[in-house]
């Protein structure tokens, strides 16, 4: 990947000043890149709106549906770009350690250019997110439920495969995959003025801002993440990237993860603020979704709904009227829905 650094010549009355700006690791041209790469092989998703919802938020919503991609999240956009990106001559397999969304990503892209998939999955995983990597052609490989063992296992696993680890959330051909949703929304959505991103490892929340902020700098563009992982709010307070402490315990199951080092720099200089919410607001905010939209999102796609509803934002954003909100996935472990009767929008 090609790394920014650009001479910008500010004339003065004497001097012409040469200004570094941070290199990261996706550039435009990357995303612009995998947009063709992935052409073809991922939706277009729809952006849908409701009435109910904009009268709630007192804005004007777009709800960027990526529970309808392929494998029901976003994930397949990185996915395929990172599979399209290898050297068919040069790869022989891909491995990553993902039981959620990217695992059944990496393993439909893999399926579609041919080449072998194994994932990596806890021996606690649920039984049903095993069939799904399973189902898209996947060789699923045991490990114990901690990091070490995911970490050490997948090594294991490329060297006796000759694979590659496709990272789910620092690889810069995900990360650049992902980017192509911002690219998508501007266009569906001429008047967009801010957009709101759940961020676990950040792949997604990154690559969003390296395209909307090349292409439409004054969008802003705001991260969604649950309070108790927070890690994310904590690196931009305190300008260090800062991991959370220990395992995260949230409804949010797809932002456990930590943002990384490839993905903070760039959160770090082009997202404009993180909103944290509570377990309830998630909660409920999935359920609204539910049941106004009528679209099964999984909890971890509540995020951006409970951001846009919080007092915080109300305070923080403003006058914007149009704000965008990803709908990143909606792969839910139906059986795993035990906190329902606790949780109604209905009545709030
Ligand atoms: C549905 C969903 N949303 C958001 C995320 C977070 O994405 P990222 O790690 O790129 O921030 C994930 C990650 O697995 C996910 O599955």
């Amino acid at each position: 990947m090609a790394c920014a650094v650009v001479a910008a010549r500010c004339i003065s009355s004497t001097a012409v000043v040469r200004m570094m700006t941070p290199s990261y690791c996706v550039t435009l041209k990357d995303v612009q890149e995998a947009q063709r790469r992935i052409q073809g092989f991922v939706h277009s998703t729809p952006v849908m709106t409701c009435s109910s919802l904009d009268a709630l938020a007192a804005r004007k919503l777009f709800f960027k549906c990526e529970l309808l991609q392929k494998t029901g999240s976003f994930k397949i956009r990185g996915a395929i770009n990172a599979v399209k990106s290898l050297r068919s001559d040069k790869c022989t397999a891909v491995v990553t350690h993902s039981s959620g969304n990217h695992g059944q990503a990496l393993a439909l892209a893999a399926q579609i250019m041919g080449i072998p998939a194994y994932v990596v999955v806890p021996s606690t995983a649920a039984a049903c997110k095993k069939s799904a990597i399973l189902g898209y052609g996947a060789l699923v490989v045991d490990c114990e439920p901690t990091d070490e063992s995911r970490a050490e296992v997948a090594a294991n696993t490329v060297q006796k495969t000759g694979g590659v680890l496709i990272h789910p959330n620092q690889d810069p051909a995900v990360i650049a995959g992902q980017g192509t949703i911002g690219f998508e929304i501007v266009q569906q959505v001429p008047g967009l003025e801010a957009l709101v991103i759940p961020v676990g490892g950040g792949g997604m929340l990154a690559g969003i801002a390296v395209a909307v902020k090349a292409i439409k700098p004054n969008v802003k563009i705001y991260a969604a993440e649950p309070l108790n992982a927070d890690d994310c709010y904590r690196s931009k307070t305190s300008g260090i990237l800062t991991a959370n402490l220990q395992p995260p315990i949230t409804i949010a199951d797809g932002v456990k993860t930590s943002i990384g080092p490839n993905t903070w720099p760039i959160i770090r200089d082009l997202v404009d603020e993180v909103f944290v919410v509570t377990e309830d607001e998630i909660k409920n905010a999935t359920l609204l979704i539910w049941e106004r939209m009528k679209l099964l999102i999984e909890p971890t796609a509540g995020l951006g709904l409970a951001a846009v509803l919080s007092s915080r934002f109300q305070e923080k954003t403003g006058g914007a009227q149009n704000i965008g909100v990803v709908l990143c996935g909606g792969n839910v472990d139906l059986s795993s829905i035990d906190w329902i009767r606790e949780s109604s929008p209905s009545s709030s």
